[in-house]
């Protein structure tokens, strides 16, 4: 897995829009957003994780396996990296949003020892609710 750092924001974006098609990153976003203190995150051929770490919290700002690449273990993989990345910071917990009607997050979140902790209504442009998950680390 590579590191990713703001130069590689034009192949995250694209990355972005094939997993998010209706809610892409620009490069500009992906610059800003590997540029904020505590980013960091990972990317393969497959896919790629990016979170920050604020006190003893990482949030997981976003996580996609581009579409050819799922159910093979890579959102998994992304996932693992990022949460031993977000201890040897510091971090105690990772927190992260997650879509309400998103079966397959959810299920690899549960999976992955991540529990429903809160619940935002309306939370996304579409106006569907998200569920706020966290994970011990
Ligand atoms: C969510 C996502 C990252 C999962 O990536 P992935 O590489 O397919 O996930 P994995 O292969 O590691 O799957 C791990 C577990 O998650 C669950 N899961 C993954 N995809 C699923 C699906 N389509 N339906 C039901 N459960 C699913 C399963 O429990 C799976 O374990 P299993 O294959 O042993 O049953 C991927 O579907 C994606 O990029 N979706 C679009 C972007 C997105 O929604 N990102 C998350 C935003 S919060």
């Amino acid at each position: 897995m590579i590191r990713a750092e703001p130069a590689h924001a034009e192949l995250l974006a694209a990355m972005h829009a094939r997993c998010f098609p209706d809610d892409p990153w620009d490069a500009q976003a992906m610059r800003e957003i590997l540029a904020m203190p505590g980013s960091f995150g990972f990317f393969d051929e497959r896919g790629f994780a990016i979170g920050y770490v604020a006190a003893d919290s990482c949030d997981l700002a976003t996580l996609g396996v581009l579409p050819e690449a799922r159910r093979k273990g890579a959102g998994r993989a992304l996932l693992e990296a990022l949460c031993a990345e977000a201890k040897r910071r510091g971090a105690v917990a990772v927190v992260l949003e997650v879509a309400e009607n998103n079966t397959a997050a959810r299920n690899l979140y549960a999976k992955s020892g991540f529990s429903v902790e809160g619940f935002r209504k309306n939370y996304y442009r579409d106006s569907s609710s998200a569920l706020l998950m966290r994970r011990r680390i």
